[in-house]
């Protein structure tokens, strides 16, 4: 019957995938995971999340116990299971380039689309050049069997890392990129809880769709570029570029979110998405529209010079072999991603430079010590900075705002801090006898 509600799948389980199968069993769906890797199977199935998100695992056990929810390695298991699938794989930036990297997306989908035994709704989640959902349709069609009739649609995601839960149950808006009404009343069908709380929903065609999700990043990073783009003027004339963004803030039209300056932002999404844009937009023939968005990744990459600059002048301009203290290895709180960690760019520039970098973070240690086996690491804020020159903060964790100053001198060799986040309050800091530099603002 057309009101029955669909059974879903979810092609690719990562971050992205395994947190939407997961919301969607517990919002009442049959839902199917698959993923090609079968440790991450059975992890799912056994209910251990292979990444940090807070409040993720609870809602696994939660879905797992439900009996909605299972994970698998077969395609074929999928095409018979599900009347939406849901394509949540990975588009990370090429090697050697800056486009995105579709071999994943366009793989899966055309081996996908050979297990398709009926009528279907084959849903784009991942990020993608505009024209990759027009690429799809023609790919899957092709490959699936004939009569099956399947039609794609576009469904970009706006979840952030560390709101992951919260961003899928509770979205700001829902786009849905359409090529019929049949394809817009499946959509309705598969999110059908969501939409009953009142959420908005737009409606529009693929193209838009695809187009939403790399606009609204290069916004964020734009927001982000442009208040250190104001910290490097700051700079140059001995203004505060903290208390010019809490100024700024006080217009609505403006806002305080995504404008906390320091060294700029990082993870598996902005920086990539911005270059992808901007190379697919000159592949397209109107490059000039968004060429300022390389200024945007110029800006924010200085950010990290910046700061490695800022402890060379802090500890008086030679780092061979000055003590660092890192705080933090996370590209933001409340996750253990790494993924063009600012935080570890900078620490493994000051121990190219001959610095000897101790770095605690409360969650993503363990990635970091297997991206950067050169660096030592610390199991405690305190641990990391003791004997240190200078301590430098690079994710902004709250248990590091926590910290107190006078503790923390107890176990220095010097009283230098660089808090490249904005973390810290100077005053407090400056009391204790700290020499305190933030990029953008006076020393
Ligand atoms: C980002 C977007 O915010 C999500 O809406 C989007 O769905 C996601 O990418 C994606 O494309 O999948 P995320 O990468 O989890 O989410 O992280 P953000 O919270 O956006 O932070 C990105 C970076 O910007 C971090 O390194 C953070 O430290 C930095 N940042 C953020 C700043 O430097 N200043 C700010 O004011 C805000």
């Amino acid at each position: 019957t057309p009101d029955a509600p669909p059974r879903l799948t979810v092609i690719g389980t990562g971050y992205l995938g395994a947190t939407h199968a997961i919301c969607m069993a517990v919002l009442g769906f049959e839902v199917l995971g698959v993923d090609v890797d079968p440790q991450k199977v059975a992890r799912l199935n056994a209910g251990d999340v292979p990444f940090f998100e807070p409040g993720l695992p609870e809602m696994l056990s939660k879905a797992l116990d439900s009996g909605r929810l299972r994970f698998t390695t077969s395609f074929a298991e999928a095409g018979a299971f599900g009347d939406v699938h849901f394509l949540c794989v990975g588009t990370p930036q090429k090697a050697g380039s800056q486009a995105a990297d579709l071999t994943y997306v366009l793989s899966a989908a055309s081996e996908f689309a050979t297990h398709l035994d009926r009528r279907c709704l084959v849903v784009g989640k991942s990020t993608v050049p505009v024209g990759t959902a027009g690429e799809l349709t023609r790919l899957i069609q092709a490959h699936a069997p004939a009569g099956t009739g399947v039609e794609v649609a576009w469904n970009p995601e706006f979840l952030r890392e560390g709101f992951a839960v919260d961003d899928t149950m509770n979205p700001d808006r829902l786009v849905f990129g359409v090529a019929s009404d049949w394809a817009e009343q499946r959509l309705r069908d598969a999110f059908a809880p969501v939409l009953a709380q009142g959420t908005p929903v737009v409606v529009t065609d693929l193209a838009t769709a695809e187009l939403v999700k790399v606009a609204a990043n290069a916004f964020l990073a734009t927001k982000i570029s442009y208040i250190n783009a104001m910290a490097e003027v700051c700079e140059a004339t001995g203004a505060d570029v903290h208390d010019l963004a809490d100024a700024l803030a006080f217009d609505n039209r403006i806002g305080g979110r995504f404008l906390r300056p320091g060294l700029g932002f990082g993870g598996g999404c902005l920086p990539k998405d911005i270059r992808a844009f901007a190379h697919r937009a000159e592949e397209l023939g109107v490059g000039q529209a968004v060429a300022f968005l390389r200024e945007v990744d110029a800006i924010n990459r200085r950010r990290r010079a910046r700061t490695v600059d800022l402890v060379r002048e802090l500890v008086g301009g030679d780092l061979d072999g000055v003590r660092v203290a890192a705080l933090g290895a996370a590209f933001k709180p409340n996750s253990d991603d790494i993924r063009d960690a600012p935080a570890l760019d900078v620490a493994s520039t000051l121990h190219t430079l001959g610095a000897r970098v101790r770095m605690f973070d409360p969650v993503a240690l363990d990635n970091a010590r297997r991206a950067h086996p050169e660096l030592s690491y610390a199991g405690s804020a305190l641990e990391a900075a003791r004997d240190a020159d200078v301590v430098v903060l690079l994710t902004e964790w709250a248990e590091f705002r926590e910290i107190d100053p006078e503790a923390m001198a107890a176990v220095v060799a010097q009283r230098r801090l660089v808090d490249g986040r904005h973390a810290l309050d100077p005053a407090q800091w400056r009391a204790a006898g700290w020499e305190y530099r933030a990029l953008g603002r006076p020393s």
